[in-house]
């Protein structure tokens, strides 16, 4: 008898400055990177069965989230997958705008993870723009794992912000860290960093296993494994 699906393996993916940091606390939506990375995210993304974010980076930047090569989503199709992968967000308060793009452009299934008490409204603001799951109070990510493995979802990317790095991260549900150094400094205490406080499994006595560093146009992609490689883990 094979294993119960668990969840799906997690991939997160960020771009922050010299000094950690992945926005302005200005008005202005801070570009990190440049097009070649922007084109080895969209691969990554086209990669994925789902992309997860937080509800405030949908507020702040209102992603698409779409797979933007055409070729690519042709081969998504060819292989049998949807266009696009699923679009994940989690928020507590469910004050989520249905007019945001991340609902309304795109074929992409959309799902919001949210406390149980705070469904009914998130449903109804949303109507037939998501679909509304309850993921405990307080939310649970293991329990959204779970339910997005129950949904077929095999590959998860975690695209931000600081409130997911650090969510995902301190509960040790981070297989793999893609961070894009950018070749210049923010400065701004009252800018939001890569991650908040908090008890990370990868402290200085546990180090993660690097297994790629290249440039990307100006900037430095970093990849590390959390686990050893030969680590099949409980994913999906
Ligand atoms: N450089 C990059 O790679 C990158 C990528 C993405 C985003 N960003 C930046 O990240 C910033 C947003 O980060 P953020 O931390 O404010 O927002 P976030 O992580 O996108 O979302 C935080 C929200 O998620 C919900 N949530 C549910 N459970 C949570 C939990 N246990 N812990 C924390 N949040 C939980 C809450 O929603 P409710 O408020 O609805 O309760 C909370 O306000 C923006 O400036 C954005 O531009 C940068």
């Amino acid at each position: 008898m094979t294993a119960r699906p668990r969840r799906p393996r997690v991939l997160l993916s960020v771009a922050t400055s010299v000094d950690g940091y992945i926005d302005t606390a200005g008005p202005e939506r801070l570009l990190l990177s440049g097009e070649e990375d922007f084109d080895r995210v969209d691969a990554e993304r086209a990669g994925c069965d789902a992309i997860l974010v937080g509800a405030g980076t949908l507020r702040r930047d209102d992603p698409r989230l779409l797979v933007r090569s055409a070729e690519r989503r042709a081969a998504r199709l060819a292989a049998g997958l949807p266009e696009h992968p699923a679009k994940v967000v989690l928020t507590t308060s469910g004050d989520l705008d249905p007019a945001a793009r991340f609902f309304t452009t795109g074929p992409a299934e959309c799902l919001v993870y949210c406390p149980g008490r705070a469904v009914p409204g998130a449903a109804a603001r949303l109507e037939d723009a998501a679909t509304v799951v309850d993921a405990g109070d307080p939310l649970d990510p293991v329990r959204v794992l779970a339910d997005l493995a129950g949904r077929g979802v095999r590959r998860l990317m975690v695209e931000g912000g600081g409130g997911m790095h650090t969510l995902f991260l301190t509960a040790g549900l981070v297989d793999e860290i893609q961070l894009v150094v950018a070749p210049f400094f923010v400065g701004d205490p009252d800018a939001p960093r890569f991650v908040g406080p908090g008890t990370f499994p990868h402290g200085p006595g546990n180090r993660m296993t690097p297994v790629e560093t290249r440039l990307v146009g100006d900037c430095v992609l970093i990849r590390w494994l959390t686990r050893p490689p030969a680590h099949t883990g409980d994913h999906v």
